[in-house]
């Protein structure tokens, strides 16, 4: 009985070796290199890029009574500054703050009216800050608040000042209630040899500070 038994285990170890023979046969690539996909947007690499444009409001009462900041940790950042923060937690990306020589005024109504004199001229204005390495960088997350159902003259600028061709531009906004409006189209025409995202991040600026599993989760879906 005891010698059945050790056959019967013998057979069956051989029968499951076999198996386990034919599964790795199908699944091993014959030149021993691991059959890793390449991620769409390369997320979770040191060449991502996070690029903003985020201008904080200090009046107003929060970001549901229409002020853009968000209180995080008792720190107070503009929306869209705080999405970048996120996706670089997220990515370990570095990140890259889009600055004007001329500062924007920094309560609502005087804010207002500055870009929308800025937006009728359509004003290139000058910027303060440099990206010196573009070439180390191949996803360059870019966000924006939307100004006048438009980008902010600012990121025309910053568009216009440097060529992504080649490179994989994400973008992200946290708006007022016009999703992107039409602005992914318009980054896609300014760097016409970048691929440009078409299904970017819009965070509507009343959910800003409840989105951090969104946020995840988009990144994530990005390297499906
Ligand atoms: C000058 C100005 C114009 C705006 N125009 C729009 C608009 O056309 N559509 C919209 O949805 N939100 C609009 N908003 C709201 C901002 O997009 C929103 O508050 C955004 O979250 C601000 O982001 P930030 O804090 O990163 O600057 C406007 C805000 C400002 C200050």
């Amino acid at each position: 009985m005891k010698k059945l038994n050790g056959l019967l285990l013998t057979a069956f170890m051989l029968f499951a070796l076999a198996a386990c023979g034919s599964q790795g046969n199908q699944d091993t690539p014959v030149n021993d290199e691991p059959a890793v996909q390449q991620p769409a947007a390369s997320v979770g690499d040191s060449n991502v890029l996070i690029v903003y444009f985020s201008v904080m409001e200090d009046d107003g009462v929060d970001t549901v009574g229409g002020a853009s900041r968000v209180a995080v940790n008792g720190e107070l950042m503009g929306n869209n500054e705080y999405i970048a923060a996120l996706i670089q937690q997220e990515t370990g990306g570095d990140l890259f703050r889009i600055e004007t020589q001329q500062e924007y005024p920094t309560t609502h109504k005087p804010l207002l009216e500055f870009a929308h004199q800025e937006g009728n001229e359509n004003a290139r204005p000058a910027l303060a800050t440099e990206l010196a390495d573009l070439e180390n960088y191949d996803t360059i997350f870019l966000g924006y608040p939307i100004w006048n159902a438009d980008l902010p003259m600012s990121v025309y600028t910053f568009l216009e000042s440097y060529d992504f061709s080649g490179k994989t531009i994400v973008p992200f906004t946290v708006h007022g209630g016009s999703g992107f409006a039409g602005t992914i189209q318009v980054i896609a025409s300014l760097e016409p040899n970048a691929t440009v995202v078409e299904d970017g991040l819009s965070i509507s600026r009343n959910n800003v500070s409840d989105v951090q599993s969104d946020v995840t989760a988009w990144v994530e879906g990005l390297n499906r």
